[in-house]
């Protein structure tokens, strides 16, 4: 098993990808949190098939938690990370800066993308937008990839980036990855580890309840009934909390009121103290 290099500085990122620029090799980047799962390995995985080098970028990012989230019990494995990733094989370099680094003494930009970020996960969580989309345009800026692989898992986030990029005018390809699930249908997320017994049984219920729903709209109920139907079904299997399940337009994420070609459904719900997330195409 080849071991991976670990980049802790900027300084330490720039070298190692200066060899391969000058080598004329294409770079992917995989931004994460850590807590790797399959999911991100999948994304890793990705990357690797449109670059010669791969970089994962492990940062769990104070900026797009508002104080009262999961920041401080948000699951930290560094070491098992690493070794996932050199079991799979397909990252080269790990960029892994601490706050500091990242956000040094005085730092005091932010980057709010406007268009998809409306609604949905901003109107629950107002600051996490302007904060994932400060981290990843600086490391967008720190490693310079000529391409970036999100996950579909977070929907939203994907079209937020895409908005960004295209805005900035930033040469970086962005790919959206399928989401990876279990044989039940939960979709991987590394907030699944706070889950319980009972609990994992039920988040199961949130992919089957927005397949209805979506099949629901498909079949010609009007959306906003395919959406309160699936809000009651989710409290009725045992979430505790449901911040909104929405059928929207599947880029700009606007309302729809009749169903079109492209729309999809997202939804988040709470179970005690933890958030999940699903999306699907309708
Ligand atoms: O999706 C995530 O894990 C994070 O939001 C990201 C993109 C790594 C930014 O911190």
């Amino acid at each position: 098993m080849k071991e991976i290099p670990v980049a802790n500085t900027l300084a330490e990122l720039r070298g190692g990808i200066a060899t391969w620029r000058m080598a004329r090799q294409r770079i992917g980047l995989v931004p994460t949190m850590g807590a790797l799962h399959r999911g991100h390995l999948a994304l890793v995985e990705e990357a690797k098939k449109r670059a010669d080098k791969v970089v994962v970028s492990i940062f769990v990012n104070p900026a797009q938690f508002a104080p009262h989230e999961d920041f401080d019990r948000y699951p930290r494995t560094f070491d098992a990370d690493l070794t996932k990733l050199a079991e799979a094989g397909h990252a080269d370099a790990i960029y892994a800066p601490s706050v500091s680094e990242m956000y040094p003494e005085g730092f005091a930009t932010r980057i709010n993308v406007g268009g998809p970020s409306a609604g949905l996960e901003t109107d629950f969580r107002p600051h996490f937008f302007g904060g994932v989309a400060t981290v990843v345009s600086k490391l967008f800026l720190q490693c310079l990839p000529d391409s970036a692989v999100f996950g579909e898992k977070d929907y939203q986030q994907l079209q937020v980036v895409k908005r960004m990029v295209r805005d900035l005018d930033l040469p970086i390809e962005i790919i959206g990855a399928a989401t990876i699930r279990e044989d039940d249908g939960l979709a991987l997320s590394s907030r699944n580890a706070y889950l319980n017994a009972a609990q994992r049984q039920i988040a199961a219920q949130l992919n089957k309840i927005l397949r209805l729903a979506a099949k629901r709209a498909r079949d010609g109920v009007p959306v906003p009934q395919a959406e309160a139907e699936a809000q009651a079904a989710l409290l009725n299997a045992g979430f505790d909390k449901v911040d909104y399940v929405a059928i929207r337009d599947a880029r700009s994420l606007q309302q729809l009121d009749t169903l079109n070609d492209e729309a999809r459904i997202l939804a988040a719900a709470w179970l005690d103290k933890t958030r999940l997330i699903d999306n699907m195409p309708v």
